[in-house]
């Protein structure tokens, strides 16, 4: 059997990627990575990830250009790969017009008018294939992905470029899913985790397997490299999941804290707020379900859980509310992302915080 030792000195996940530590910075999709952190993580040892599922591919394009530009160490871009139907749900004018008028309230407290129809009807976002195709051509040294399993055209293509590709499960199924398409590694994403759900096989309700019952299971499951996601923010975590086999662990929420991620500073004291200690599950700011911490527009909205619009149209319908909202430190109206760990981390520049998980772990071990 490895020692703990050997899986945080020498394990697989520096095998594949050449980085010091087995410490991912997780991504954070829509607006809250930053080129500082990914750089600022990938200098100090761990694996930096910039969430670019809201970017266009021209943006995407500058965005790898940028981060190479930033650092001379692996880093990882993360995209989202689309659902079954999400680009095409149904959205008539009457719909649309019942799920403005329950936001419409919110809109006009920050004076913002309604969004429009067309800028709110699946399909007005940017569509995955050609966000990957410019991610491929770009060719940063890791394309991690959640939601889903990436074309076999796209994982070739990664694989002809030398793209390392990583590869998100929420269930046992899933990982198993992910190895026999041919990613490089997986994250198991217990739903301890901060963020977005990522289930693809199944409802996503029937894919909530806590962090430390979903990992060893991941582990026994699949041959490739298996990095822990959900509830790790410090060295008990990690030297926690090492121990339940994990070659790496993903921290996502404890990055979200440090200095150098785009959350708003409203963001960031939330996540040392009293409500942190009981984050929730919830599908009201974008229609898929994401764990963050309760705030009134959360709880005022919850009573209309069952008939909410699904992914990404309520996302557009309230993306206006919640960038205002974030920009004048309205922290009422905003998603508050946050894994049920929040309270463990602490508000440190990146490099700072992965020097302490280093020397704390290294301590542990
Ligand atoms: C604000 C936020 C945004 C996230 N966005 C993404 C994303 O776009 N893609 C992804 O694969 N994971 C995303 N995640 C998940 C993290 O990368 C990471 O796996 C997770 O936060 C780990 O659990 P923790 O929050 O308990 O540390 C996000 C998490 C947070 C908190």
């Amino acid at each position: 059997m490895r020692s703990l030792r050997s899986a945080w000195t020498g394990g697989r996940l520096h095998d594949l990627l050449g980085v010091r530590y087995p410490v991912v910075q997780g991504p954070f999709g829509g607006g809250l990575s930053s080129v500082d952190l990914v750089t600022a993580v990938a200098d100090a040892g761990g694996l930096g990830s910039f969430g670019a599922h809201h970017l266009r591919p021209d943006q995407i394009t500058r965005l790898v250009a940028d981060l190479r530009r930033g650092t001379g160490q692996p880093f990882a871009v993360n995209l989202w790969v689309p659902q079954d139907g999400e680009r095409s749900a149904g959205l008539t004018e009457a719909d649309y017009e019942r799920h403005v008028a329950r936001i419409r309230p919110y809109l006009r407290e920050l004076d913002l008018r309604d969004p429009s129809y067309p800028d709110v009807a699946p399909g007005a976002g940017p569509d995955f294939e050609s966000q990957a195709t410019a991610l491929l051509a770009a060719g940063p040294p890791v394309f991690s992905f959640v939601m889903g399993v990436p074309t076999r055209a796209v994982l070739d293509e990664a694989r002809r470029r030398g793209i390392v590709t990583i590869g998100t499960a929420t269930t046992v199924a899933e990982a198993v899913t992910l190895a026999g398409a041919g990613v490089d590694a997986v994250v198991a994403s217990g739903s301890d985790a901060g963020g977005h759900r990522g289930a693809f096989l199944r409802p996503v309700e029937e894919s909530l397997v806590g962090t430390f019952s979903l990992l060893p299971q991941v582990v026994d499951a699949v041959q490739i490299p298996v990095i822990a996601a959900g509830g790790i923010a410090d060295a008990r975590g990690i030297v926690a999941a090492l121990a339940l086999g994990a070659d790496a662990v993903q921290i996502g929420t404890g990055f979200l804290v440090t200095a150098e991620s785009a959350a708003s500073a409203a963001h960031k004291a939330a996540l040392h707020g009293p409500e942190a200690q009981t984050t929730v599950l919830t599908r009201t700011f974008t229609g898929r379900l994401a764990r963050g911490i309760p705030n009134r527009f959360l709880r005022e909205m919850s009573r209309f859980d069952a008939d909410l619009p699904p992914y990404p149209i309520q996302d557009a319908l309230t993306r206006h509310l919640r960038r205002t909202a974030n920009r004048t430190g309205r922290s009422d109206y905003v998603h508050l992302w946050a894994g049920q760990a929040a309270p463990l981390t602490t508000p440190l520049t990146a490099r700072d915080y992965l020097a302490t998980l280093v020397a704390d772990t290294e301590k542990r071990l």
